[in-house]
């Protein structure tokens, strides 16, 4: 294709946006693998502990790493009961070996303690499932209880009979079902026993674990609302673990599969690159699952080698690790008889799992650089893309880096490309790709910054805005132009907790009252060119003026399909939009949606005051006589419209609260 690039930013600067008239051939385009959205997960702004991983209790295994001692974060006493991390001698497990001591401080009566979870704990009239570990000497019951920080009222208790013993851990679960709804999340959950049955004045405790339901009734598993957020933007793609988690803070301490896998109380806990110890609650199996419970395409990075301090592992000392993702790849896809296939099997999933995309590393220009990235070039990549198409000739390898990074990534290798940018450098997106040959994958794609503070150390902008989601919208129609080798686009990161984070800019804000999920403006944006997924596109004729278009069919419903965004920060002038198909009869109805924003382009949707900003308008247009769309998009708006999508009536909803 030709490159627009110079077009499009001399278009940005005129006056009037003329009328675009749109002629869309029947044949050649582009053919498209149909994936084309996603998202990267990984547990950054607590968005796996506390965030999409279910389990309420903060802190709950006292784990540690070279980074992060144990502490009493989210622990507190209560009747007097005297709190100490201890060291036993028989630790629960080799993986946890910090335990809570909880003592009587003298006097008789109840004792025990609480955890306030992760800023807060959603307490509803349903089931919550729970365990604790015991060590010690105690005839009596504990009380496990949700409560209110506020008022002390008890929403829900259960009594749990003891069945510990002073030699060894013994596991208690228990189920609990408030009788009332908390009215907000304030809240904590408890355990209190009866210092009378006490045999030596103390009791230990450990990984003390309180779920509620969860998505698809998974044990260990997600959060409902963020699920279902998530799976409200039509994803396909879904890039795990990382971004900076797979690589770790040093060569040591990298993201390591094996230890995210298997019964609770074998995984130690990972010494998060996001300044924060994490749980390894949400490993490698949950993801899996969490994948298939979604019907998301799996892309999984495998370590390569480099950690985020600039730590290269020599080309001599490499092979363990290729060896490694080889064993993660057996584990996720293996024959239920294979050595990590079985392994799988063992953890409930004898049938393996779909895996086409494995990628190698994380952006490894950046770390280290250049050595870290001159040895991706010359020995690393290759050698793991050898031996993983060696083993695995179906899966598409991808290369940390792009052809844009100046890799020229050896065959069949594909690239992986990350912007953060301005509305502007989205807009310039827009042609990026016409000319790269090799395939790559948009592995995180956000405006970040608003225009003139492109800086990283100017900070990220604290929510999606509209004008941000707009530069967006032409970037993604830039890539599905060339969907022939684009294999799609992933916001990064997606989730984040309003409580605490590292990166503002994320789709989706969360906390632990599930009425402050919040869909961002950008979350509108994706979530319509999601879902209308072209099968090939299709060629037009027309300037991008400053209309930024693709248009295409999907042969599965017949439909034709234009995707637009204008985008021209500075004037406000209509764009109209004069259509045509050919193929596409006169008097075709379609459906358009248009998406509009605020006066200021700065405005975002707020989590605190629930304002949306985005405007979401539906209409049916119809082919005239000669077959032509005639409609009109406003400025900073982005549309779809649809030959083939069902509702075809006037409808529109004004901003509002958030829906
Ligand atoms: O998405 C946040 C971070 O940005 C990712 O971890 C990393 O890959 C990128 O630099």
């Amino acid at each position: 294709m030709v490159s627009l690039r110079s077009v499009a930013s001399a278009i940005v600067a005129l006056p009037f946006a003329a009328a675009v008239t749109i002629t869309v051939s029947s044949d050649g385009g582009n053919a498209t693998s149909r994936h084309q959205y996603g998202f990267l997960h990984e547990d950054i702004s607590n968005s796996g502990d506390g965030g999409l991983y279910a389990e309420l209790i903060r802190n709950r295994a006292f784990q540690s790493s070279y980074s992060f001692p144990s502490t009493l974060e989210g622990w507190y006493s209560l009747n007097g009961a005297a709190l100490s991390l201890q060291n036993l001698s028989t630790p629960l497990s080799d993986a946890l070996k910090t335990s809570l001591n909880v003592a009587s401080s003298g006097s008789d009566g109840i004792l025990g303690f609480y955890n306030d979870g992760y800023w807060g704990m959603d307490v509803k009239q349903k089931k919550y499932t729970g365990s604790f570990w015991v060590k010690g000497s105690y005839q009596g019951i504990f009380n496990a209880s949700l409560m209110s920080n506020i008022t002390g009222e008890v929403f829900g208790s259960v009594e749990v009979e003891s069945k510990s013993s002073p030699d060894e851990w013994v596991e208690h679960p228990f189920e609990l079902t408030p009788s009332v709804n908390a009215p907000n999340s304030n809240n904590s959950f408890s355990i209190t026993f009866d210092s009378a049955g006490l045999e030596d004045g103390s009791l230990d405790f450990n990984l003390i674990s309180l779920f509620p339901p969860t998505y698809k009734d998974r044990p260990n598993g997600v959060r409902v609302d963020l699920a279902e957020v998530l799976e409200a933007f039509h994803p396909t793609y879904f890039r795990i673990p990382g971004g900076n988690m797979l690589e770790g803070l040093t060569n040591s301490s990298y993201w390591d599969w094996k230890n995210s896998i298997g019964p609770l109380k074998d995984r130690p806990g990972y010494a998060g690159v996001w300044n924060y110890q994490q749980s390894n609650g949400l490993g490698l199996m949950e993801y899996l699952e969490l994948s298939e419970d979604m019907g998301l395409e799996l892309i999984v990075g495998v370590w390569a080698g480099l950690a985020l301090d600039g730590g290269v592992t020599p080309q001599d000392e490499l092979q363990p690790f290729i060896d490694d993702a080889l064993d993660q790849i057996e584990f996720i896809r293996g024959a239920a008889d294979s050595t990590w296939g079985s392994l799988r099997a063992k953890y409930g999933h004898p049938e393996p799992f779909t895996l086409k995309y494995v990628e190698v590393g994380n952006e490894d220009w950046l770390a280290g650089a250049p050595e870290g990235w001159e040895t991706y070039k010359s020995y690393r990549f290759p050698m793991f893309l050898e031996a993983i198409n060696a083993a695995y000739p179906d899966i598409q390898v991808i290369s940390s880096g792009s052809v844009l990074d100046g890799y020229d990534i050896p065959a069949p290798g594909n690239g992986d490309y990350h912007i953060y940018g301005t509305p502007d450098q989205m807009v310039d997106q827009f042609d990026l790709f016409d000319n790269v040959e090799i395939p790559h994958l948009i592995g995180e794609a956000a405006a970040v910054h608003p225009n003139g503070g492109t800086a990283w150390d100017g900070g990220l902008v604290e929510y999606p805005w509209w004008g941000g989601a707009v530069g967006e919208a032409a970037s993604l129609i830039g890539y599905e132009r060339n969907s022939d080798r684009i294999l799609g686009a992933l916001y990064a990161p997606i989730i984040r907790s309003l409580d605490r984070w590292q990166w503002a800019t994320t789709m989706i804000q969360f906390a632990a009252d599930p009425a402050l999920t919040t869909k961002s403006t950008s979350f509108y944006v994706w979530e319509l060119f999601a879902g209308h997924l072209f099968t090939h596109t299709l060629p037009a004729t027309a300037d991008f003026n400053p209309l930024y278009y693709v248009t295409g069919k999907n042969e599965d419903t017949g439909a034709y399909i234009f995707k637009g965004a204008v985008y021209n920060s500075t004037e406000g002038a209509d764009v109209p939009v004069s259509l045509s198909f050919d193929g596409v009869a006169a008097g075709t109805a379609a459906e358009l949606t248009v998406l509009s924003g605020p006066d200021n382009p700065y405005g975002y949707n707020d989590p605190f005051t629930g304002v949306n900003v985005v405007t979401t308008t539906k209409s049916t247009v119809t082919a005239d006589d000669n077959g032509v769309f005639e409609f009109s998009l406003p400025n900073l708006s982005v549309a779809v419209l649809d030959t083939g999508a069902s509702g075809t009536s006037k409808r529109s909803m004004k901003r509002g609260r958030r829906s």
